[in-house]
């Protein structure tokens, strides 16, 4: 989703700028645009489509300038054109804005200022910001001169209603920049004789891994050397600086060709890194540094709720069938943005648990805040540290998975469920579960990197059977029990990168309407495990080869199917239950990823689509 990039010090702007907004590129824009003070003037440009056309264009000019500000942006107000694209500019010609967010009250403000005489180039509620700031700023000459800038910012965003992240130049403060947040993410990178500000840390970390995390409601003004930070309500708050514990590297390509690609081989070492130090030392049970609950909080909890959005949503289903199954805890899963405006009835010894690999998506952060305010206690599974998710909780468990930049979630993915399952193994041993369940559950999850690297080796026969499949138009994901949420997450990563058509289902609510879709036009995926729900699976199969419908099963390699019960066949390790989900969700991502290739779809970053959703 939109990006901001912001520098003010006493290097040029040139690559540090245009770079940063590359990093930035993953989270999903449609234009994007640069302002910076150059020759004592304020200049911009700004281009529809990608940062690399922005770049041939930007002129040279620019270079040499030291203060300047850019922006990915992804529509939200108005259509994709350059006039909409940021920053945008005051028509007095004296500020330039980039803003993340929505200001919600925007049509009153530009009516207001329309009666002033402002006037404006774009349809985007973030211009009415900048010039409110200008307006501000004209009204108020006696504000001494060294804080009019900040002030007249300030003074604008206490009349806005909505959220921002934004970063404010001006030419008449050639050597400054002002910055704020509500809602949308802004980081301070702290550098020699240099300050960066940016709505991701990924887009600073090329300068500098010293950084300064904003919290919702403050403002910044930063120079070369200096920086305050206060609350828009003007209370001075400290800065407290942290290092960014992460090797830049992993968020570039390597030898592979995706991110996408590179992050599914990245998953035996993700997993890896997730559960590092966090079993017990007699082996029969997790636990976690962060989650800050007492033995007795623990014991307490009733029922846990989960909240989240998209592809963390199908984790926590997963976590549903595991938690109840391991802890005997009622849980439930909600979509983050249903929660958060239902006045759904908790009492006071419900958790609330949110899952997010950004750490900033507006919906689950928003259900968070909700929770809290009705009094819940918190806690979130989550890959980004210092991300908004992570800072409102109570508590909670990082994924250390590393940086995940495809647009198509796949190792926050499975860490998320790994996470999931040693959740239910921690809660599970505080109640019920027996030590030597526990034992088995905890060998069980230590073999995970492993059996991932081996069914890693299925890519070849998913890459065969992905030119096989690739021109249909629509297809069905089917699976029960715990195979069900996969189904959900295969029909999404198919449907998202590949722009197939693309449903998941229990296996067994086919039977109740989608069996209508069943032809030689439409091929099915089932997710089959061994067990009590084998024969029930291949029931569901015999139905759809019934139909004409073309069936890929991927099973455990026991798995007992008759010869010729399928049209293709991915064997996947045996392994305990509790890995299953996990170990099935490779060839599923291999899959939705190699079918893509083959349409020819830009896999990392596919259509309308944005890595880290900061809108409603
Ligand atoms: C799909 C995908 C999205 C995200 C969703 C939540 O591949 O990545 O569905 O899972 O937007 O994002 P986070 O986990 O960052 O809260």
């Amino acid at each position: 989703m939109c990006g901001i990039v912001g520098y003010v010090g006493s290097k040029k702007i040139g690559s540090r700028l245009i770079e940063g907004l590359k990093r930035l590129e993953y989270r999903g824009y449609d234009s994007s645009g640069i302002a910076a003070i150059s020759e004592k003037q304020l200049q911009f440009t700004k281009k529809v489509g990608r940062v690399k056309v922005l770049e041939q264009s930007t002129p040279k000019a620019y270079e040499n300038a030291t203060t300047g500000i850019c922006h990915t942006r992804w529509a939200t107000h108005g259509a994709v054109s350059e006039a909409n694209a940021h920053p945008h500019m005051s028509s007095d010609g004296h500020f330039a804005l980039v803003h993340n967010g929505v200001i919600e009250n925007y049509t009153q403000i530009k009516s207001f200022l329309t009666t002033k005489g402002y006037t404006f180039a774009s349809e985007t509620d973030s211009e009415t910001l900048v010039n409110l700031i200008a307006y501000h700023y004209d009204k108020e000459p006696e504000v001494k001169d060294g804080s009019r800038f900040l002030e007249s910012v300030r003074k604008s965003l206490l009349h806005v209603e909505g959220t921002f992240g934004i970063a404010v130049i001006s030419e008449l403060y050639p050597d400054e920049l002002v910055c704020a947040r509500r809602g949308s993410p802004l980081i301070i990178g702290v550098g020699k004789e240099e300050h960066l500000i940016a709505s991701d840390v990924n887009a600073i970390t090329h300068c500098t891994q010293n950084v300064v995390y904003l919290n919702d409601n403050e403002i910044v003004h930063l120079n070369k050397d200096d920086f305050s930070i206060s609350t828009i309500s003007n209370v001075s708050v400290d800065a407290v600086i942290q290092t960014v514990d992460w090797d830049t590297s992993e968020a570039e390509l390597g030898s592979f060709k995706h991110f996408m690609e590179k992050e599914i081989f990245e998953q035996p070492n993700a997993l890896e890194n997730g559960m590092r130090g966090r079993f017990s030392d007699d082996g029969s049970t997790a636990f976690f540094g962060g989650l800050n609950l007492s033995p007795q909080e623990l014991q307490q909890v009733d029922r846990l709720v989960f909240i989240a959005c998209g592809t963390a949503w199908h984790a926590c289903l997963i976590a549903e069938y595991l938690i109840e199954r391991y802890a005997r805890i009622p849980v439930e899963v909600e979509y983050a943005s249903e929660f958060r405006y239902r006045n759904a009835p908790l009492d006071k010894n419900t958790l609330i648990i949110a899952i997010s690999q950004s750490g900033e998506t507006i919906d689950t952060l928003s259900a968070l805040k909700e929770a809290k305010r009705k009094g819940y206690k918190t806690l979130s599974i989550n890959n980004s540290v210092g991300s908004s998710i992570a800072r409102e909780c109570d508590g909670g468990i990082y994924q250390h998975a590393g940086p995940e930049i495809g647009v198509a979630s796949t190792k926050a993915f499975t860490s998320q469920v790994m996470l999931c399952s040693m959740l239910a193994l921690y809660f599970g041993r505080s109640r019920n579960l027996s030590y030597a369940d526990g034992c088995e559950i905890v060998r069980a999850l230590k073999q995970l990197p492993e059996l991932t690297k081996k069914t890693l080796e299925t890519t070849e026969q998913v890459q065969k059977i992905a030119k096989k499949y690739a021109h249909y138009e629509d297809c069905l994901f089917l699976g029960r029990q715990m195979m069900f949420p996969i189904a959900l997450e295969g029909a999404l990563k198919l449907k998202e990168i590949s722009y197939i058509h693309a449903e998941g289902y229990p296996a067994a609510e086919m039977k109740h309407g989608p069996i209508a879709l069943i032809s030689e036009q439409c091929p099915s995926v089932f997710l089959t495990m061994n067990g009590e729900m084998f024969q029930k699976t291949l029931a569901n199969i015999k139905e759809i080869k019934a139909r004409k419908g073309a069936v890929i099963c991927i099973a455990p390699e026991k798995c007992d199917l008759p010869k010729d019960a399928v049209d293709d066949l991915i064997q996947i390790p045996d392994a305990h239950d509790i890995l299953l989900p996990i170990l099935m969700s490779i060839p599923v991502q291999l899959l939705s990823y190699y079918i893509a290739l083959e349409r020819g779809c830009d896999v990392d970053k596919p259509r309308n689509l944005a890595k880290s959703v900061t809108v409603e």
